[in-house]
């Protein structure tokens, strides 16, 4: 591969690299140097910094004075499924809730019918419209989770699509088996879960992380503790679906548990808070979510980073509570509703969002992978600020432009 020189930088955003998720304080650190150039051999960053003549490459991209920042990590999405459910909006609006709709067999279980009908084909052409938007939004490294299928053959099904994906875009990918994410119409809960922790042995050959949907009228404290401990001791490292609408306990479990993230955390206590200091635990927190959800009490971001938490932010994108593949749209949910400072949205949204999956992106280091994003923005403050557009102008995948 040539050598690339990335000039005229106006700003480039460096989220610190370290071995772990930067935590309470450290979240509002963020390196910013001014009139920069990224140097790239092999698709791999060789030096990044101040601008200088010091090097030479065959090709040179001329960044106008645009910013320039990693691409962007989204650490939680359920990208792969069938069909769609625009006509939930209109039980929404009628103040219909979530569980409720869930209860009546619709919701996850609609999703479900729709990705079981689906063939391997269907649901990556259509997860591939999903990730095309992903990547054009400055997104390269995605975490990607099965769900709808709750048998064998279907939850499968989606997980080989998404390891397809990962071979099919120049994106990095993690995958995670969340078998247990409803219980299908007429299952009995416990004999269902039993069925997922028998699958775990073959999804580990297929998926890196085990998640559950722990919630009322899903899985239980009890049952999904059984479940991360099955998980944990099939060495696969858990998720959880966390606290989301009640309080039930699920990021105190998930710390017991050593999961490397607890995800929703809408309802977390302020005892399970307190304990994401000293745990290997990212909090992953998905605020479009409440915001689709048209809810008014967004997870305690602040409370989380003043306790000295590790805080990431994702999409969640998925077919019923929230429908969106654009991660700068939740930066700008995360300024507003969950008071995030731009420093630590940056952050959350690359270092802290690689660690919630344990990937190797977020960062700019010399020997980093090469995938960076040029914004059409004056600043790093402004891509929060400047809502429900897409601020990316170029997408840089390992060294090569795959989007402009
Ligand atoms: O993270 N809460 C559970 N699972 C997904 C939603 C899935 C769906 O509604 O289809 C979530 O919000
Ligand atoms: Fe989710």
């Amino acid at each position: 591969m040539n050598d690339i020189i990335i000039r005229n930088i106006k700003s480039l955003i460096l989220p610190k690299k370290s071995d772990g998720p930067l935590k309470g304080r450290e979240m509002d650190e963020l390196e910013i140097v001014d009139q920069a150039m990224i140097v790239i051999k092999d698709g791999v960053i060789v030096y990044r910094g101040e601008e200088n003549d010091e090097h030479e490459a065959s090709e040179i991209i001329d960044a106008g004075g645009m910013i320039a920042s990693p691409a962007l990590v989204d650490p939680h999405t359920h990208v792969v499924h069938g069909g769609s459910r625009e006509h939930e909006m209109a039980l929404k609006r009628q103040g219909v809730d979530y569980l409720k709709i869930l209860e009546q067999g619709g919701g996850i279980l609609n999703t479900v019918e729709q990705t079981r009908k689906a063939t391997h084909q269907e649901l990556l052409d259509k997860a591939s419209k999903n990730i095309t938007r992903m990547i054009q939004h400055g997104v390269l490294t995605v975490e990607s989770k099965s769900g709808y299928g709750l048998d064998r053959e279907n939850e499968l099904k989606q997980l080989e699509v998404s390891r397809e994906i990962s071979k099919k875009f120049p994106i990095t990918m993690r995958h995670t088996f969340l078998g247990p994410h409803a219980i299908p119409k007429g299952a009995d809960g416990e004999a269902f879960l039993d069925e997922m922790i028998e699958l775990l042995d073959e999804a580990k050959d297929y998926a890196d992380f085990a998640d559950i949907f722990c919630e009322t009228g899903v899985f239980t404290i009890e049952q999904s503790r059984r479940y991360m401990e099955a998980a944990n001791e099939k060495g696969m490292r858990v998720k959880i679906h966390a606290d989301e609408i009640d309080p039930l306990g699920g990021l105190e479990l998930a710390i017991e548990q050593d999961a490397i993230s607890a995800d929703h955390l809408v309802a977390a206590s302020d005892a399970g808070k307190s304990m994401l200091q000293d745990s290997g635990t990212v909090a992953v927190l998905l605020p479009g979510t409440t915001f689709y959800l048209g809810k008014d009490q967004y997870a305690d971001a602040r409370g989380m980073i003043e306790q000295g938490g590790a805080v990431s932010l994702a999409t969640d994108y998925n077919p019923g509570s929230c429908v969106t593949d654009n991660l700068q749209m939740i930066m700008a949910i995360a300024s507003l509703k969950l008071k995030m400072t731009p420093n630590e949205i940056w952050n959350a949204v690359t270092v802290n969002a690689a660690h919630a999956i344990d990937a190797e992106s977020g960062t700019l280091e010399a020997g980093d992978r090469a995938d960076i994003v040029l914004w059409e923005a004056p600043n790093h403050e402004y891509i929060p600020y400047h809502y429900g557009v897409n601020h990316a102008h170029t997408v840089i995948a390992e060294g090569r432009v795959v989007y402009e």
